[in-house]
C-alpha cells in the first residue's frame, strides 16, 4: 500500500496547470540536530513528499511547466559510498529520475548554478518562505539577480508568491490512494487503543500503557507515533498536552488517551478516556455522557454543505446545556456561548483537518466571515471534552466548581471523513459507549 508514481505525477501536474508561466521551488526538511552530532529522526516535509514522495533531507524540487526539456527537476544528494557508511542509503541522481521520475536531477551541490536556468523565463516564483533562512537568502538572492538583469534579458519573475495558497487547497481534499493511508493509520491506532483498553489497571504506571501502544504502532510499520502520546490519568487528565506519563494508576481514576500513529507519514489522532477500575463514579459517568453525547451530535453535522463551524457550534451547545442543568455554570445558554464563559471547562475547538500533518493543512475559513463548506473527501477529528480542573480560571460571574467534579477530564476524539452524503468514523473500531468504556471492548465492540 502506498501512493503510486501517476498519482505524484497528477498532484505536479495540477499544482503546474496552476502556475501555468511560473516556477515553483520546495525545499526538503532539513536534518535536525538535538544535542552535539545526535540527530532527530528525519522527517520529510509535507508538501516536498506530497508532490514527490522523496523522502530525503538536502533536497530541492523544482517545477517549471513553461521550461522547454525539464518540467520536474529535483536536486539531491548524491551517492557517496563513505558518507552513506555513516548516515545510510542515498536514493542519489540516476535514481531521482528513474524512481521518481524527474525529468532532470542533479546533485544538490549544483543548485546555484542550475536554478536560473529554470526561473530566468518565468513570470513568478512559488516559494514558501520557511524556518531555513539561509535557503530564504539564496531564493531571494537568485531573484534579485535576475530582475539586474531584466532590461538586457528582456524576461525575469516579477514576484514571489506563497505556495500554500495554491497546494494546500489541493492536499485538504483526499484521494482514494491517500484515503487508504490514513485508514491504515487509523486502523493500527485502533488496535493500540483496545489493547489499551484491556490492559490499563489499577497500579500500572501511564508509561507502561504508552509503551503497548508505541510496541503496537512500531509493530505494524508505523513510522512513529503522529504527535506525543498522552496518557493521562487522573487530574492529569484536565491537561491538555500531558506527555509526563510517569504516574500510577489510582482506583478511581480516569485515563485519558489521546493517542495516534504516522504511517506512510499519513496520520491517526484517536482519544478515549475511560475508568481503570472498570467503573464510572457517578460524577465521572455525568461528564461521559455528555461529552459523548456532545460528540455524537457534532458527528451528525459532519457532512457536505454544512460549513466547518458548524459542528464545533454544535457540541459547544450541548456541553453549555449540560453544564448549566448540572450547575457547573449559571445563566441563559445563549450568552454563555455568546460570551465564551465555557472556556473555563472546554477551550479547545473541536476538531482539526487531518491527513500528512496531524493538524493539516488547509484553511477553515473562507474570507474573514464565511467558514469552508464541508466537501468529501475532507478528512477531520471530532474532538469536544471537558476539563474541570478546580484551577480553572472562572468567568465573571461564575460560580466556583464543586468539589465533587474536581479534576474530573474527558474527551473522546475521532476521525471523521467527510463522504458523499454524510460521513464516515473511520475510528468506529474503537469503541466509546459507557458499557465499553466500563466493561472493555468485548462488551460493546464497534459502538
Ligand atoms: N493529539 C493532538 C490533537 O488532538 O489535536
Ligand atoms: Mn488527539
Ligand atoms: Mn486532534
Amino acid at each position: 500500500m502506498s501512493i503510486s508514481l501517476e498519482e505524484y505525477q497528477q498532484r505536479r501536474q495540477t499544482l503546474m496547470e496552476k502556475i501555468g508561466q511560473g516556477t515553483a521551488i520546495f525545499r526538503s526538511a532539513p536534518l535536525a540536530v538535538m544535542h552535539n552530532d545526535v540527530e532527530y529522526p528525519f522527517r520529510q516535509d509535507s508538501d516536498f513528499y506530497y508532490l514527490s514522495g522523496f523522502d530525503e533531507e538536502e533536497a530541492v524540487l523544482v517545477l517549471a511547466p513553461h521550461h522547454e526539456q525539464h518540467q520536474f527537476i529535483l536536486f539531491v544528494q548524491p551517492k557517496n559510498v563513505e558518507k552513506e557508511t555513516w548516515t545510510g542509503y542515498r536514493i542519489g541522481v540516476e535514481a531521482a529520475k528513474k524512481e521518481f521520475g524527474a525529468d532532470e536531477a542533479y546533485p544538490i551541490e549544483e543548485l546555484d548554478e542550475k536554478l536560473p536556468d529554470y526561473l530566468k523565463q518565468a513570470d513568478c516564483i512559488y516559494y514558501h518562505f520557511g524556518r531555513d533562512e539561509a535557503f530564504n537568502n539564496k531564493v531571494l538572492n537568485h531573484w534579485r539577480k535576475l530582475i539586474a538583469q531584466f532590461p538586457k534579458r528582456g524576461t525575469a519573475p516579477s514576484a514571489i508568491a506563497d505556495t500554500n495558497f495554491i497546494l494546500h487547497p489541493l492536499r485538504q481534499v483526499k484521494s482514494d490512494q491517500e484515503l487508504s493511508l490514513i485508514r491504515h493509520a487509523v486502523d493500527i491506532a485502533t488496535e493500540a487503543h483496545n489493547q489499551a483498553l484491556t490492559i490499563a489497571k489499577p497500579g500500572k504506571y501511564e508509561y507502561e500503557i504508552q509503551a503497548e501502544i508505541e510496541y503496537i504502532f512500531s509493530k505494524h510499520g508505523a513510522k512513529s507515533p503522529a504527535y506525543p502520546t498522552i496518557v493521562a490519568s487522573g487530574k492529569n487528565a484536565c491537561i491538555l498536552h500531558y506527555i509526563d506519563n510517569n504516574k500510577q494508576l489510582e482506583e478511581n481514576d480516569l485515563l485519558l488517551i489521546d493517542a495516534g500513529c504516522c504511517y506512510q507519514y499519513y496520520n491517526s489522532d484517536i482519544t478515549r478516556t475511560f475508568p481503570v477500575s472498570g467503573k464510572f463514579t457517578p460524577e465521572q459517568k455525568t461528564i461521559y455522557e455528555l461529552v459523548l453525547e456532545a460528540q455524537l451530535k457534532a458527528i451528525d453535522e459532519v457532512k457536505p454543505g454544512n460549513t466547518y463551524n458548524q459542528f464545533h457550534d454544535k457540541a459547544v451547545r450541548v456541553l453549555v446545556e449540560g453544564l448549566v442543568d448540572l450547575g457547573i455554570l449559571q445563566g441563559n445558554v445563549d450568552e454563555i456561548i455568546e460570551q465564551e464563559e465555557y472556556k473555563s471547562y472546554y477551550m479547545h475547538r473541536t476538531g482539526h483537518w487531518l491527513g500528512l500533518d496531524v493538524h493539516d493543512v488547509g484553511g477553515y475559513k473562507v474570507g474573514e466571515d464565511h467558514w469552508q463548506t464541508l466537501q468529501p473527501g475532507q478528512v477531520l477529528t471530532v474532538e469536544p471534552g471537558l476539563y474541570l480542573s478546580p484551577n480553572a480560571k472562572l468567568a465573571e460571574g461564575q460560580p466556583e466548581l464543586p468539589q465533587r467534579w474536581h479534576g474530573i477530564g474527558v474527551r473522546i476524539e475521532d476521525d471523521v471523513l467527510v463522504t458523499r452524503d454524510g460521513n464516515e468514523v473511520l475510528s468506529a473500531g474503537v469503541p466509546k459507549s459507557v458499557e465499553a468504556m466500563e466493561n472493555g471492548i468485548s462488551a460493546n465492540q464497534g459502538s
